[in-house]
């Protein structure tokens, strides 16, 4: 444990004197300064995709580095970028350009601003306003905090931050009383459409892709995305997706929007995009938007954005590799059989007695803990949930990193069955461990 000069992210810091230290990570084992192991349960935040110091990963980056650490992507490129956006390009349908910055909030600023001049650079410039769902989240930054508004986190930036027409989601947990779940998909969707039948300001709807992770993974139901896509065609709204957490696989599809059927006007990608090694995300878009922004240089019609490491040539490279390594190891395939075994413990999980809710899909769980099952009371501990699961989850040799009332499991994505297995047991032990100090 060290004392630490660092301000560490979404932490209260007076709770938190000290910090393990880790040292060295190693497939799906992080290892700390004192030599414990824990299991990477949210997979380094929700990214890394084959564990950790995996070979072929590593060699890509070090081979890279030796050639050509960076090089700015202003009046020049570099190929390994060319070649990742060809490959995010082909595996990605209907999208024909490759926008990179280095964070996934940043990609959805990007999302967000091409999405407002497109509208301006075809001539529709009363399109301003943007519509999202309830609940969604897209990043820490202002753009982001606007379209992905969660009202506990950024209730004190509520002035600074521009205003977003909100449509509620089916949650099928908490369905508003009054309603069934199918009658409050249909009054969502209806919603939408009312919206955009009134209002012909709309530019675009942005949401997250199959599910909304941090608003408490929330899963949509079937058909439910597809529709949403379809209103804004009718409405020619753009439908800008959010993959950065869901996509790569994390579902269980490669691009989670083919699943769905819903084909959008520009989607973000990050986190797993290079395997959770580097920092880089990709905001991609389609060819009838990409064709606006160009003409003659003094219509300014071009894009004024750009950060410093866009097109990072080392974050390219460990990119492909991984995209190399999905191919190799046909990691989609075997997704789906290892998502399996979150099933088989479905009854034991939802069995503890401070277990309200369990949400799965693909390599995604989230349990919501609450003191009454049947009132569905969320747990209100006075210290954080985070910091009684996270030393809990320590004592058990797993790394655990909760969202409010949910644990969430986020495992790599290539954990083994047996690896999984112990991580779904362990988090078993951990919140049968917690419950005397959450109650
Ligand atoms: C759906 C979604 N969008 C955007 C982001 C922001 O990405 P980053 O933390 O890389 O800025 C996150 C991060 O968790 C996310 O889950």
């Amino acid at each position: 444990m060290i004392k630490s000069s660092v301000w560490h992210p979404n932490t209260q810091m007076k709770e938190w004197d000290s910090f393990d230290e880790i040292i060295q990570a190693k497939g799906m084992w992080l290892i700390d300064s004192a030599g414990n192991k824990m299991l990477d349960g949210v997979s380094s935040m929700w990214c890394n995709v084959w564990g950790h110091s995996k070979k072929e990963l590593v060699n890509a980056i070090v081979k890279q580095s030796k050639k050509l650490q960076h090089s700015s992507m202003f009046n020049l490129t570099n190929k390994p970028a060319e070649l990742l956006a060809k490959k995010l390009v082909e595996i990605s349908p209907g999208m024909n350009k490759v926008f990179y910055s280095d964070n996934g909030s940043s990609s959805m600023e990007i999302a967000l601003k091409i999405a407002l001049q497109y509208q301006n650079n075809i001539g529709e410039k009363q399109k301003s306003k943007i519509a999202t769902l309830e609940n969604g989240y897209h990043g820490d930054t202002f753009g982001a905090m606007s379209v992905g508004y969660v009202p506990q986190f950024f209730g004190k930036f509520k002035k600074q931050l521009f205003s977003t027409i909100q449509i509620p989601v089916p949650n099928k947990y908490r369905v508003p009383k009054g309603f069934t779940y199918p009658d409050y998909q249909n009054f969502c969707l209806d919603k939408i459409e009312q919206q955009f039948s009134k209002d012909n300001k709309i530019a675009a709807f942005i949401m997250e892709s199959g599910a909304q992770v941090a608003g408490g993974v929330v899963i949509y139901p079937k058909g439910f995305q597809k529709k949403i896509s379809q209103i804004c065609k009718q409405y020619n709204v753009l439908f800008v997706l959010d993959e950065i957490a869901t996509g790569f696989g994390r579902l269980g599809s490669m691009v989670q929007y083919t699943e769905q059927k819903s084909i959008p006007d520009i989607v973000s990608y990050g986190k797993m995009l290079t395997g959770g090694y580097l920092t880089m995300a990709a905001t991609l878009t389609n060819k009838k938007i990409y064709d606006s922004f160009l003409g003659n240089f003094n219509e300014w019609k071009h894009l004024f954005h750009g950060h410093t490491y866009t097109g990072n040539p080392i974050a390219a490279s460990v990119a492909l590799e991984n995209l190399k390594l999905y191919q190799k190891n046909n990691l989609i395939k075997k997704i789906k059989n290892t998502s399996k075994i979150f099933e088989k413990y479905y009854d034991i999980i939802s069995k503890l007695d401070l277990v309200g809710d369990i949400r799965h899909k693909g390599m995604l769980m989230g349990i919501e803990l609450v003191t009454d099952k049947k009132k569905k009371t969320p747990i209100h501990p006075k210290k954080s949930i985070n910091k009684i699961f996270f030393e809990e989850g320590k004592k058990h040799g797993i790394y655990l990193r909760t969202l409010g009332n949910i644990v969430m499991l986020v495992p790599p994505l290539a954990i083994s069955e047996n690896d999984l297995k112990l991580l779904l047991n362990r988090t078993v032990q951990t919140i049968k461990s917690a419950k005397k100090q959450v109650i």
